[in-house]
């Protein structure tokens, strides 16, 4: 039991770091001039995000694009309105992934 836990542990670790290093790479045409670390986002969840954005995001106010505010604009924002939305920390993360995909850099 014991050496089992041992092995548990690192081989989770492990584990992690190979899916983060095989993570997709979304076909984004920014990605030629800007390079883009942090996404980890498939086609899938960015239009899962999307969806989330488009129904939530425009009830109390217009529905501000992404490319109409700054990186550092939405940074600032984004978890204020998640709340105001009432999105689950999963929601929030597809939104935030659809919006800097989306964003003007
Ligand atoms: C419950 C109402 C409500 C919901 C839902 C909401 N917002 Fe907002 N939003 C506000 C209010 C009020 C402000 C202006 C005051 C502030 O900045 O806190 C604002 C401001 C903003 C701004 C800043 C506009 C500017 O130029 O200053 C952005 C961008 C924004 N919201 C995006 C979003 C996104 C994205 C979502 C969905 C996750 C969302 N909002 C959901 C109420 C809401």
């Amino acid at each position: 039991m014991k050496i089992r836990k041992f092995l548990l542990l690192p081989a989770l670790a492990l584990g992690v770091l190979v899916l983060a290093n095989c993570s997709p790479k979304t076909g984004k045409s920014t990605a030629a001039t800007t390079p883009q670390p942090e996404v980890h986002y498939t086609a899938a969840q960015l239009a899962e995000g999307q969806t989330i954005f488009t129904s939530h995001c425009g009830k109390c106010h217009q529905l501000f694009q992404p490319n109409e505010k700054s990186v550092a604009k939405w940074n600032s924002v984004l978890p204020t309105m998640f709340r105001k939305a009432k999105l689950t920390e999963e929601q929030g993360n597809l939104v935030r992934a659809f919006v800097m995909a989306n964003v003007n850099k």
